[in-house]
C-alpha cells in the first residue's frame, strides 16, 4: 500500500485529484468507481476545476457508484444519484448514460444486487475505485460483521451510521435504515483503489483498518491485502500512526 500523507483536506483532494486524473488520461474509456459523503466533494471540485480548463474530458469515462440508500427517489436531495448528479455529473462532459448506481427504488432487493454485480462484470470491471472510510471502518455500506460479504447486498444500516448521517437529513427518522452497496468482493476486484480519510476524528480508525489485524469487524482492514491500494490522508487522520 502506498500511503500520501497530505497537509490538509485541501491538500488531499488535490492529490487525489491528480490520481484519477491520471487514471482519466491513461486510460479515456476507464471504469471508475465512484463514491459519496464528505471526503470525496473536495476532489469533484477539483476535478471539474480541470476539467473548466480543458485538462480533462470525461466523455468516454464509465462510472460505477458503490452505494445507494434504499427507499429514496432520485429526485430526494438525499439520494445518492442527487449527490452525484449535484457534485459531479452535471458539471463535467460524461455522458449520463454511463453513469450507474444502485436503484434504491427496486423492489426486489435480490434482483436489483444481482443486476448490479452483472453490470459492473459486463463492464469488465473497475479500473480505480475511490473509497471513503466511515469512523467503524465501513467501506461502501460494508459495516463491521462477523464475515466479510462479498457482492452486493441490501444492508441495515447500523446505529453509529444511522446518526453520522443525520446531519443531511431533517430528523433521524428520515434517515433510511438499509442501503445497497457493493460488496468487499466486488470492491476487492477493482484493479486499483485510492482510499481518502481526513481529519482527526478518523486517526484510530485508520490505525487500526490499515495497520492492524485484517477482519470483518474492521472492514477496510481487508484493503490491506489488495496489491494496488494507494491512501491519501490528511496529517490530522495519520496522527495515530
Ligand atoms: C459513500 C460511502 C461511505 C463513506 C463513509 C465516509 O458512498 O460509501 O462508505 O465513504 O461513510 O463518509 P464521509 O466521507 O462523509 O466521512
Amino acid at each position: 500500500m502506498k500511503i500520501y500523507k497530505a497537509k490538509d483536506y485541501k491538500d488531499m483532494s488535490r492529490k487525489a485529484a491528480n490520481i484519477l486524473s491520471a487514471q482519466i488520461i491513461m486510460k479515456p474509456d476507464c471504469v471508475l468507481g465512484l463514491a459519496t459523503g464528505s471526503s470525496p466533494i473536495g476532489i469533484y471540485e477539483q476535478l471539474i476545476e480541470w476539467y473548466n480548463k480543458g485538462d480533462l474530458d470525461f466523455s468516454q469515462v464509465t462510472s460505477v457508484n458503490l452505494d445507494e440508500y434504499k427507499g429514496l427517489k432520485i429526485d430526494n436531495d438525499q439520494s445518492y444519484y442527487y449527490f452525484m448528479h449535484k457534485h459531479l455529473f452535471s458539471k463535467v462532459n460524461i455522458d449520463i448514460k454511463n453513469t450507474f448506481l444502485p436503484n434504491g427504488m427496486a423492489e426486489d432487493d435480490k434482483k436489483e444486487c444481482e443486476r448490479y454485480d452483472k453490470l459492473i462484470q459486463s463492464l469488465g470491471g473497475v479500473d480505480l475505485q475511490l473509497l471513503g472510510m466511515g469512523h467503524n471502518g465501513h467501506i461502501g455500506f460494508n459495516e463491521p460483521d462477523e464475515a466479510f460479504e462479498k457482492g452486493t447486498h441490501c444492508v441495515k444500516l447500523q446505529a453509529s451510521t444511522i446518526e453520522a448521517n443525520k446531519r443531511f437529513f431533517e430528523s433521524i427518522d428520515d434517515v433510511p435504515k438499509y442501503a445497497y452497496t457493493m460488496g468487499i468482493k466486488t470492491i476487492m476486484q477493482s484493479k486499483k483503489i485510492l482510499v481518502v480519510v481526513s481529519g482527526d476524528d478518523k486517526a484510530e480508525i485508520v490505525k487500526k483498518a490499515f495497520f492492524g489485524p485484517v477482519t470483518p469487524a474492521v472492514p477496510a482492514s481487508i484493503l490491506q491485502m489488495h496489491n494496488d491500494v494507494i491512501l491519501v490522508a490528511d496529517e490530522a487522520a495519520l496522527s495515530k500512526i
